[in-house]
C-alpha cells in the first residue's frame, strides 16, 4: 500500500525482496537501485552507467530482468523482487555462481550480480540456450574484464548441469 501526499514528498512503498515484505519511506521517484542498495543495504546490484546501458544493477521485478538505475521506486510497489542476494538456497551457491566461478566468469565483480541474474532470466526462458542465444541473452550486460568467453562458458555449463541432473 503506498500512503502519500504526492510526489514531492516520502511515500511508503512496500515490495517484496527476496520473499520478504519490505516497507519504505522512499521519494517515489527515487531509483531502485538507491533504495535496495542504500535503505535495505543490498549492495550486490552494482551502479554502472546508471543510464540503462550495462545491466550491472540488474534486477528481476516480477520474473522480468529490469535496470534497477531506471525504475523508479514506485513502480516496485506490490511487486516481487529478486537480487542476487535471493538467488541461491541458504547455504549453497546456485549452479550460476558455481559456473561462474570455476569457469572464471567472474573477475572485478562489477558486471557480476547483473550478469548472474540476467543469465538466470535468460535460462527460464530457454533451458538449453545456443551460444548464440546466450550472446543475444545477456547483450545488455556489458564487462570490461573477461571478453565474455568465459561468461558465455559458465551460461553454458550452467545450463548443461540443470538439463543433465
Ligand atoms: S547502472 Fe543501471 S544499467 Fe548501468
Ligand atoms: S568482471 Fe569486471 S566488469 Fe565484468
Amino acid at each position: 500500500m503506498t500512503h502519500s501526499s504526492g510526489p514531492s514528498a516520502k511515500s511508503e512503498i512496500s515490495f517484496a525482496v527476496n520473499g520478504e515484505t519490505r516497507t519504505v519511506r522512499a521519494y517515489q521517484m527515487e531509483r531502485l537501485l538507491d533504495v535496495l542498495r542504500h535503505q535495505l543495504q543490498l549492495t550486490g546490484a552494482k551502479e554502472g552507467c546508471g543510464e540503462g546501458e550495462c545491466g550491472s544493477c540488474a534486477v528481476l521485478m516480477d520474473g522480468m530482468l529490469v535496470n534497477s538505475c531506471l525504475v523508479p521506486v514506485l513502480q516496485a510497489q506490490g511487486s516481487n523482487i529478486v537480487t542476487i542476494e535471493g538467488v541461491a538456497a541458504e547455504g549453497s551457491l546456485h549452479v550460476l555462481q558455481q559456473t561462474f566461478l570455476e569457469c572464471g566468469g567472474a573477475q572485478c565483480g562489477i558486471c557480476t550480480p547483473g550478469m548472474i541474474l540476467a543469465s538466470a532470466h535468460l535460462l527460464n526462458q530457454k533451458p538449453e540456450p545456443t551460444i548464440e542465444e546466450i550472446r543475444e541473452g545477456l547483450s545488455g550486460n556489458l564487462c570490461r574484464c573477461t571478453g565474455y568467453s568465459q561468461i558465455i562458458e559458465a551460461v553454458a555449463e550452467a545450463a548443461r548441469r540443470r538439463t543433465t541432473a
